[in-house]
Formats: structure tokens, sequence, C-alpha cells
């Protein structure tokens, strides 16, 4: 099916986690899924039928060579009469390669920029490719700089060769230096011809590093070229399709990748598999088996003629391909991309090495735009998670948990007041240690009876991710981490928990600890007021960290507020002056607004609505994220319908995807509620798919 005219080109965003996302691409000959292979056909060996990946493989788009095809005289006439989907056999999308590559190989090649383009153009190609100058790594700078700039110059010509049928990539060069595909990721994100930019976003000359397994320099390649990208277009790693480095990849932000490996080594009787490659030769038993492979041994595809053995391991190697995409947007929905690009940097020394160092990027990021791709990557986590958080040596590094830590750090404040009314510094920290999650349950009366006894008592919970207030007792990930049951016996010495607690601002206060079992019933008489304390704590809190509100306002909300429990006595609605504001999301720790409690938090904004290209105060606490949309969206959205891209004005820059956010008209006033699906960034580029699922609409009955 062709895709709707005003969709040509389009990229849409329909899950994301971080920097990974699962994405529809829209052409004339269909819409395809990314992440996605495109396999590389050569039009002379057909080692599998393209009209076979199509029926059996589920390929919705493969790409070729138009080079390979203008140097041939009879390929060329044939595709130039009939059109390259029927000289292939293909029904779906058809990317095509300019040439690039082969003047990499050969020195040279005999055709011109324009040319090359017109040529796809005339095919009938859907996505084309212009004719970039391939920078090796091994280049100098200068040779590198032209590179870049001889790519740049081409840019414009290319684009409007293509005319407005013929969608194209353009190609980021810039060798090892993140400044240089920084900055020819800029120039080619901006280039325009009369009809349209560029539609993909390749990023070229990494075939060497693979070959040589220089997995950290791809990544950093890969980060500092994102920096620069508009988000509304994915992007390609030209000649990577080794499915052990697509969750890696996927992780950092790849959408597309390619390669004739799955033909190659079937050629080379090299079998693929998520973990590595492993030779026909040696084998005995299949250790990774396929639909292809079921029925036959080792030994008898051993003793296949030359095409037969060729073809049924280029299908296996196609298969696991397919497969292992499979699991990495599985992961992608199911937040665990990050869990699954861990299990497989144990594969090889290499990518462990290249693995290492982005834990390293992680935790401090270098400046420029590598730094700037992780800072951004690391923020547009959904900080929650339901379901459970597998503990692992390198938890601490999975970007939503820093991300999370990062929010506790500059938004966590210490109570403004105490249960008993006082106000005033904490006189001490009581902390948790030895007492596993649900704490409201394993250490409830402990903590109760330390604040009977110090109204002005801190609590804190000593988990294997380090300490967190008492409030968040209930906020994933640390509630739902899984491992051995002697992981919540507390092993922090005094001066890790001294180190913890003054980046709470807890610095110099006595601590004292306490542990399941040591409660004392005798002060039972004050609990409910320090519960109703606590549990204002909890919202005030959330919403600081998770919806920046500052905690003074919260405590204006809730000030009269009473609450609903359910049977096991958890909190599950929230009413300030009897009407009901909020409600504590129980998956995930959470927050739910009701219109309401929407009102109420929009009426705490004080400044304009946000406008792109506008200034932003640089505060901690902005309050909640608001998209502001234009006056045609708002009957739509002020009824409850979602926030599709490209109606909006403008957006705070702290929107979270997957948290709570507000929707206004442009003179602030809210229009609807619900949880952003899209970052700041994200909303000022993409034009398809959800930018807010809306949850309720503020002009619903009218
Ligand atoms: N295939 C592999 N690398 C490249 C590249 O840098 N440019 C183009 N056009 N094709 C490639």
């Amino acid at each position: 099916e062709p895709c709707r005219d005003q969709d040509l080109g389009l990229f849409e965003v329909t899950k994301r986690d971080g920097a990974a996302r699962i994405g529809r691409f829209y052409t004339r000959h269909g819409s395809f899924t990314t992440p996605a292979l495109l396999p590389v056909v050569n039009p002379n060996i057909l080692t599998i039928e393209p009209m076979e990946m199509w029926e059996e493989f589920g390929i919705e788009a493969l790409i070729t060579n138009s080079y390979v095809i203008w140097k041939n005289e009879k390929l060329r006439e044939c595709a130039l009469e009939e059109g390259i989907h029927s000289l292939l056999n293909f029904p779906g999308a058809i990317v095509t390669d300019s040439g690039t590559f082969q003047s990499y190989v050969y020195g040279d090649v005999e055709v011109s920029p324009e040319e090359i383009v017109q040529f796809q153009r005339e095919m009938g190609v859907d996505i084309g490719t212009m004719l970039d100058v391939f920078g090796r790594p091994d280049m100098t700078r200068e040779q590198l700089e032209k590179a870049v700039d001889e790519t740049a110059e081409r840019a414009i010509p290319s684009l409007e060769m293509a005319g407005g049928t013929l969608l194209l990539n353009g190609p980021i060069q810039g060798g090892l230096h993140d400044d240089l595909r920084a900055q020819s990721a800029q120039i080619m994100g901006l280039a325009e011809g009369q009809d349209k930019g560029f539609a993909i976003h390749p990023i070229g000359g990494i075939v060497p590093l693979m070959e040589q397994q220089r997995y950290r320099e791809l990544f950093r390649i890969l980060l500092a070229s994102r920096a620069a990208l508009p988000p509304d277009r994915p992007v390609h790693l030209f000649g990577c399709g080794h499915p052990m480095l697509f969750p890696m990849a996927i992780a950092l932000g790849a959408d597309l990748f390619d390669s004739a490996a799955y033909a190659i080594f079937a050629r080379d009787d090299r079998i693929l598999t998520p973990e590595g490659t492993v030779k026909l030769e040696s084998l005995q038993e299949w250790t990774f088996t396929s639909k292809s492979l079921f029925g036959y041994t080792p030994d008898q595809v051993r003793s296949m003629d030359d095409k037969a053995r060729c073809r049924i391991l280029a299908q296996h190697n196609l298969e696991v391909t397919q497969a292992e995409l499979s699991r990495c947007r599985e992961a992608i929905r199911s937040g665990t991309i990050w869990e699954l690009a861990e299990q497989r940097s144990h594969c090889s020394p290499q990518l462990r090495d290249a693995f290492i160092w982005l834990q390293d990027q992680l935790s401090e990021p270098d400046e420029g735009p590598v730094g700037e791709s992780v800072l951004r990557l690391i923020s547009s986590c959904d900080p929650l998670r339901d379901g459970g958080e597998p503990i692992g040596d390198d938890i601490e590094y999975r970007p939503h948990i820093l991300h999370m830590h990062a929010l506790v750090a500059t938004r966590w404040r210490v109570p403004g007041s105490w249960w008993d009314s006082s106000t005033g510094n904490p006189k001490r920290v009581a902390l948790v240690e030895g007492a596993s999650p649900p704490w409201r349950h394993s250490i409830l009366q402990e903590v109760m009876a330390s604040l009977v006894e110090e109204p002005r008592t801190v609590v804190m919970i000593a988990t294997p991710l380090g300490l967190i207030p008492f409030s968040l007792e209930d906020v994933s990930p640390w509630c739902h981490l899984v491992g051995p049951d002697d992981m919540w016996i507390g092993e922090y010495d005094d001066e890790e928990i001294q180190a913890s607690l003054s980046e709470f601002g807890l610095s110099g206060i006595p601590v004292t600890r306490i542990s399941p079992g040591e409660a004392d019933e005798s002060e039972a008489d004050n609990f409910e007021s320090v519960q109703d304390w606590l549990d204002r704590c909890s919202i005030v809190d959330k919403l600081a960290v998770l919806c920046s509100v500052h905690p003074l306002e919260s405590c204006k909300i809730t000030k009269g507020i009473s609450v609903r429990r359910s049977r096991t006595k958890r909190v599950i609605n929230v009413l300030s002056d009897g009407e009901h504001v909020l409600s504590p999301r129980l998956t995930d720790g959470g927050i739910s607004l009701t219109l309401a409690g929407a009102r109420r938090l929009n009426e705490l904004h004080t400044s304009p609505p946000p406008k792109f290209g506008a200034d932003f105060p640089d505060e901690v606490f902005s309050g909640i994220p608001r998209i502001c949309i234009i006056d045609d969206a708002i009957p739509f959205v002020g009824k409850g319908r979602n926030v599709i891209h490209g109606y909006s004005l403008g957006a705070d820059p702290h929107l979270i995807p997957g948290q709570p956010c507000l929707v206004v008209d442009s003179n602030g006033s809210l229009v609807a509620h619900g949880t952003s699906l899209s970052t700041a960034l994200d909303v000022a580029f993409m034009r398809k798919g959800l930018a807010v699922k809306v949850r309720e609409g503020a002009m619903k009955g009218v």
C-alpha cells in the first residue's frame, strides 16, 4: 500500500526507551517498522530472492546499489524500462546506495553526484542516496574536513535533483572527530531542496571500524552525530549488520542497519548468532537453531553442494538477524533495551570494552557532542518502570536509574514542616537497614516509632542502589529490585552514608539506624498524625521529583488533604479540600493527575506558556511541564483527543517521556492533561505520531 501523499518520507515514533525507538517510516511502497535491517541485495547474485525475503522473512524494505546497476548495461536498461521494483521483483520499499562505497574500495566512480541521483529517481527508487565522500578513519583531519565539506556541497544539488518523489539519504561523515561528525550532522540535517530535506541520515565511513572491531569508536561516532541530528529522521548505520551489535546501537539511537553479512558469511560457511559468529566446519550440533536449519544436522549441511549450502546458511543468517531485531523491539516495548545491550556486551571483549566506555560516559559525560548526546539520552528515559529490575554489576549505570537518581539529587528537599507542626532543620536521620520492600509493610512501625520519638527526623532507606527518602518507598526502580535476599542487608559504612547524605543536603546530622523488629508499640497514640504527615510527604516529594513542582507549592495543595486507601492500606486517591486531585500509580510509584489536580498545578505557573525558540528560565522547579498547542487543535484535545505532532507551539524543556504533563493554549489556559510520549526536542521536530497521550480534556462537557 502506498502511503498517503502527506505522509511521504515522514517518520513516526510509536514507542521509545531513552534514545531507542520503535518507528514507522512512510514510502510509496508501504511503510516499514524500525529498527530494521535492510538486507543488501546484489542484483547480480541473488542468494535469497527478494520476493522470498518479503514473503518468508517479513522484510519490508531492502537496499541495493544503484551504481552496480548503472554500470551494467543490461541491468541499467531493464531498471529504467521496468522500474527497480520489477527488476528485483520486490513489492516493498527499495533503498539504493550511490557508489560512494565503490569509490572507497576502487578509488573512484565514473558517475557525477547529480547523474546518480537522477538515475535513482528514474528507476523509481523509494529512498536513494546522494554521492557522499567516504571519510576513512585513518585520514588526516584536513582530508576529513574536505570529505565533510564536499559532501555538504553536494547536498542541495542532490536534493534538487531528487525532486518531490525520490526520498534521499543524507550521509554523515567526519571520521573519528566528534566535532566534524556533529558539524556534518548539523549541515546535512538543515539542508533543504526546493521540495524537502533529507529523509534519513546514514552514518558513513564506519565499515573499516566494524571490520577491525573498533566498537568504542563506532559508538562514539553514533553519539557525536546524533547530538546534532534532527530527531524526526531515522538514523542508519551504513554497513552495520551483525546482530551482536544491534542492541547497543539501538539503545544509542540507531534505527536502520544494512548488511550483506547474511550472504557473505554464508558463502564463507559462517553462521550468525546474536552472540557472535561460528564456523560450520567445527560444529557437531547447532548452537542456535532456526526454521531454516531445523531437521538438518551440521554434517548434512556440510555435505550439501555449494549453492544449496550457501542458500540454507544465508536463510538461517537472515532469520537470526530478524529474530534479534524482534528481540530488540520487544525490549524497547518493555523498557529493557539497555539490559539487553548489557547482556550482549559480554559477547566479545571489544564490545564489552565499548560498553564500559559507554558506562563511563553515562556517569561522567565528556564535554562536547558526545556528552550532550549522553545527557539527552539519560533525560529522555522514563525514570519509572513497572516490573522487576534485575540486580547486576552494571545496574547503577542503566540510564533510567541514572535519570531517577539525578532527579532525586536535584529536586528532593528536606520537609519544610514536621508531623507535630514544628518547623526548622532536621535533628536526625533515621536510616532503615536490612529491610526489604514493600517498606510500608516491612518497617512502617519502626519508622513511626522513630518519628514519634523525634518528630524532626528524616527517614532514609538503604537500598542496593544507595539511600532513598522513605517518601519514595513505593517508587521503581528501588522497590522493584530483583535479586538474592541478602542484597537488603545494609552494607554501607559510615563514610559512604555520610557521602550519600551530603548529596541530600543532610551533612553533619546525627544518624540512628533502624531495622525490622525494633518497634516500640507504646507510642501508638500519635501514629495517625504521623501517617497523615508521611502521606503528605510522599505526595509533595513525588510532585517535586517527577513533576518539578516546588515543594512549598505542593504543600499548599496538600494542606487540606485526605486519602482513600485500598484494603491493603495503600493510598489510592488523594483529595484536597474534598476534591480528588491525584492518585498514586500502584504499579511504579508514579502519579496520575485528575483534571482538578491538573487545574491546580496549572494555576501555579506564573511564566507564559512555552514557545519554541524562546528562552526558558533555568530553575530547578519550573512547575509541571507544559505543551502549548495551536488554536486549531484545541477543540479536539480539549475534548480528550491525543496531541498529535505538528500542532504545538512550544514545550517545556524538562518534559519527560512517560511522566505527566499539561496541554495549554497560547494564553496558558488548560486544554488537557496526560502523559508525555516525547521530549521537548521531539515536539519541536516531529511531524507524525502522538506527542501526548491525553488522560482528560479540560473542555469535556463544553
Ligand atoms: N556504505 C558503507 N559506508 C558508506 C558510506 O560512507 N557512504 C555510502 N554512501 N555508502 C556506504
